[in-house]
């Protein structure tokens, strides 16, 4: 009898230990000169009953990096047979595709989570995570103690692989969680449902080796793996035949494409090639300043398809601040680049990110930061508090600054940029602009699309219009957004 038990507690720990590859902080870090492994995905038809009959919902935080995973993870299901539900209750699969960039991502999923326990309660559903708090090893350790309800765990490196996770899974009956550590594959021939007829994610390069101090996506991500320029103009132009109007090139740091390679080509060549392929709208993010060449912005106004927009994060005004983040510029460095793009590109609009409150971040560094956004005045900004995240070297920097003091500069800094997005969006008044209309707006009676410089646009017109490149004539503006008419 006791031998018996003795055996089931060894099976299942040996079993346990087959579905179990946790995560680690240690080899998330490293960089070595290793030759990327290019992988091309094969479908196994083995796995493609096992989800026949049932339905899956899933919640996606975080980039535009993550949405297009979720592409990725939609057309994987789909391969299984699962069909899409964006109803919660009916779902028999919870894929949850998650962000770790701040603490508030963390606390949602979390909480999300509770309400997938709940209705576990009532109803067999399978749950899983992936995303980039899955690649956390202390995110990992709490979900095997914690959530040992949550079926399935699994990465950002092995999305591929989640038909014979799941299928696992399911004939264990067991927790599995198989999140890697490795520096990062590139998967070419990815099957994907794309969420629009008319815009497409295309992935230029995958991880990131930039390593701000306060920034988790190294970790989570992997090392900066390009991929090759043939593969993304095949994907452009086999886009194009689709009838796509609109590609978004994306990348942490899509200004270092190709620096990885040992190809002779960079991101000028790459936008070049795919401004080339004659698709309507070429887009990217996100640019990090330190690697924004004069030949890229020659490009940019160069072609017409290349929209006149720019995501250009400053992070901080303050030098000392930068220099503590790793950013690799100045202020200075960073002002003539700006003047440069605005100068160089007609019409061309900026936007930014900004953290305040980092480590030992003064009233005077603050104020090095509302000096940059005044000289600057972004078309808009996305603002944030900084977040420790575990394991980045400026969550052990020491930290006086009091959460009142952070949230003033947050409140001061976001009636700034309010006013500089309201002024900008002001001048477009009475203008007539190019609109891709995407489909119904939330206004009702309204459609709804983006200008060429990445103005929001509420377009009162017939439904006829929608996946059409339209001009509009703007009648109204607001701080976030544009009313117009055909
Ligand atoms: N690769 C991009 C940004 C990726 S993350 C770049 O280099 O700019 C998006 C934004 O989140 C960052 O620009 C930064 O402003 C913010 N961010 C990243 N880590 C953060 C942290 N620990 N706390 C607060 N904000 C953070
Ligand atoms: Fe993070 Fe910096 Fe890389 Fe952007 S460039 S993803 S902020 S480490
Ligand atoms: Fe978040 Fe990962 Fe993107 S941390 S911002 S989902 S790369």
């Amino acid at each position: 009898m006791y031998i018996l038990a003795f055996l089931c507690v060894l099976w299942y720990y040996l079993l346990g230990c087959d579905f179990m590859q946790t995560p680690s902080l240690i080899e998330a870090k490293k960089r070595t000169k290793n030759k990327v492994n290019i992988r091309t995905y094969l479908k196994d038809d083995k796995y493609a009953h096992i989800g026949l009959g049932k339905k899956y919902y899933i919640k996606t935080y975080g980039c535009q990096m993550n949405v297009h995973d979720s592409e990725n993870i939609k057309a994987l299901l789909e391969e299984m047979s699962f069909l899409e539900t964006d109803v919660f209750e009916d779902a028999d699969l919870i894929l949850l595709n998650t962000c770790a960039i701040r603490e508030n991502a963390h606390n949602k999923v979390f909480g999300f989570l509770g309400r997938v326990k709940h209705l576990k309660s009532s109803k067999p559903v399978i749950c899983g995570i992936c995303g980039c708090m899955a690649q956390e090893e202390s995110v990992v350790s709490e979900i095997k103690d914690k959530y040992k309800w949550v079926d399935i765990v699994f990465g950002t490196h092995n999305i591929d692989k989640l038909p014979e996770i799941l299928s696992d899974s399911l004939e264990n009956s067991m927790q599995n969680i198989s999140v890697l550590s490795i520096e990062g594959d590139i998967v070419e021939d990815m099957p994907v449902k794309r969420d629009s007829k008319y815009k497409a994610w295309v992935n230029i390069m995958y991880g990131c080796d930039k390593f701000c101090t306060y920034c988790i996506v190294p970790y989570t991500r992997g090392k900066q793996r390009s991929r090759k320029l043939e593969d993304i103009v095949k994907e452009v132009e086999s886009l194009v035949k689709d009838g796509y109007l609109e590609v978004t090139l994306l990348g942490q740091n899509v200004n270092a494409y190709g620096k990885d390679l040992d190809d002779d080509y960079t991101m000028s060549d790459l936008l070049e090639s795919v401004a080339k392929t004659g698709i309507k709208r070429v887009r990217f993010v996100t640019s990090h300043p330190w690697d924004f060449d004069d030949k890229m912005i020659d490009i940019i106004a160069k072609y017409d398809n290349i929209m006149p927009y720019i995501h250009l994060p400053l992070q901080s005004g303050s030098n000392r601040i930068l220099k503590l983040m790793g950013r690799r510029y100045t202020k200075e460095e960073y002002l003539n680049l700006f003047n440069k793009l605005k100068n160089k590109i007609p019409n061309c609009s900026i936007t930014t990110d900004i953290i305040v409150g980092f480590p030992t971040e003064t009233d005077s560094d603050f104020n090095e930061t509302l000096d940059v956004v005044n000289k600057c005045q972004y078309d808009s900004a996305f603002t944030f508090i900084f977040s420790p995240r575990i394991g980045t070297p400026a969550a052990k920097m020491e930290d006086d600054i009091t959460l009142e003091e952070k949230e003033h500069r947050l409140y001061k800094l976001n009636e700034l940029v309010n006013e500089y997005a309201n002024m900008n969006n002001q001048k477009y008044l009475g203008k007539v602009v190019p609109v891709l209309i995407e489909g119904t707006s939330d206004k009702e009676g309204m459609l709804m699309g983006y200008t060429d410089t990445m103005k929001l646009v509420n377009v009162r017109a017939d439904k006829k219009y929608i996946g059409k490149i339209v001009d509009v004539r703007i009648t109204g503006v607001k701080t976030w957004s544009l009313d117009g008419e055909i």
